[in-house]
């Protein structure tokens, strides 16, 4: 099966009341421990590379990676443009293979977002490629992009209808408390579900996407910890806030965040117990085989997605 865009598996999502995982590649590992997990759980997947990910790794590498896992299975997979800061990188990802692209304009104006979105929107959708916004602001870090938490705020419901139907897009990304990377949330973790359903009420049957929902798994920051690394304070949103989106019409589940914690805990906790190794493949096979089990914990557990391909 060739690549995919998300229109079909979103429509499935919504009605099915389960989300899709989109989870960050920049390596071979990365790439193949997700499709595995994918392979082994029958479901859908999108492999999301974003502006570092393009510049560490290189379009044209990631692009025949994740083409080759395509042919290595019969799921349905989408190629995804993750924070796309501008026309000209989501241009670039139209016109090299992508399938879907997300243009996040959020740290503008309200009007300048809906220019820069619907401008991508009418490129994208000419070649067939679907589009993902933002509208609202979650903090945390995003390559270079650093937005504190007092910069971040909650999407406004009564912004979202306008956006939509003047923009066209296809997805819309929205903030309602979970932030990027592994330090979410200095108290109790508490997510605008008010909000969520708002917005789904003014958006009937249109998929939402939830970034920076990484649940920061425990069992791998401690595993860190034990082998030298440091980590106090980490924490991510709860998986039972992240089921519950995906029961509402949270369609599309953004993982980062997790992987890199898995691939750190199996290589530190695998170099400690072998201090004599020196050949890269013997640790991130480990590492491989970790990103393996948090995604088919995901699919399961926190999607639902399993089965659905
Ligand atoms: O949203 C951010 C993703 O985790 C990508 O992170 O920009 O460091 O590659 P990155
Ligand atoms: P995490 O940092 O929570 O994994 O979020 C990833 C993300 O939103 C990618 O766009
Ligand atoms: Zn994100």
């Amino acid at each position: 099966m060739p690549l995919v865009t998300t229109k079909e598996m979103f429509k499935k999502a919504y009605e099915g009341g389960y989300a899709i995982g989109a989870f960050n590649v920049n390596n071979m590992e990365l790439v193949q421990g997700i499709v595995e997990a994918g392979i082994e759980n029958n479901a859908p997947l999108i492999l999301q590379v974003s502006a570092g990910a393009r510049k560490y790794a290189k379009h044209n590498y990631l692009v025949h990676l994740v083409q080759a896992a395509v042919e290595e299975c019969n799921l349905p997979i989408a190629l995804h443009l993750d924070h796309g800061d501008g026309f000209d990188i989501c241009k670039a990802c139209v016109d090299g293979g992508f399938t879907s692209v997300m243009i996040d304009a959020s740290k503008y104006p309200f009007e300048q977002n809906i220019e820069i979105t619907r401008k991508v929107v009418e490129y994208a959708h000419e070649r067939g490629v679907v589009v993902e916004a933002e509208l609202g602001k979650l903090a945390g870090i995003e390559d270079d992009v650093n937005v504190s938490a007092e910069d971040s705020c909650y999407t406004h419901p009564d912004e979202v209808e306008e956006f939509v139907s003047r923009t066209g897009v296809d997805s819309l990304a929205i903030a309602i408390g979970t932030s990027h990377g592994a330090f979410k949330f200095k108290g109790t973790p508490r997510l605008r579900f008010d909000i969520l359903e708002e917005v789904s009420r003014r958006l009937p049957q249109f998929p939402i996407v939830l970034h920076g929902a990484s649940s920061v798994m425990p069992e791998y920051v401690k595993i860190i910890e034990q082998y030298g690394g440091q980590m106090p304070g980490a924490q991510g949103v709860p998986e039972e806030l992240l089921r519950k989106a995906a029961s509402m019409a949270v369609c599309k589940i953004n993982i980062d965040s997790d992987l890199r914690l898995a691939v750190t805990a199996a290589v530190r906790k695998h170099l400690y117990e072998n201090p004599t190794h020196f050949d890269p493949r013997q640790y991130l096979a480990p590492a491989r085989e970790a990103v393996k089990e948090v995604v088919s914990h995901k699919l399961i557990h926190v999607l639902g997605c399993n089965g659905k391909a």
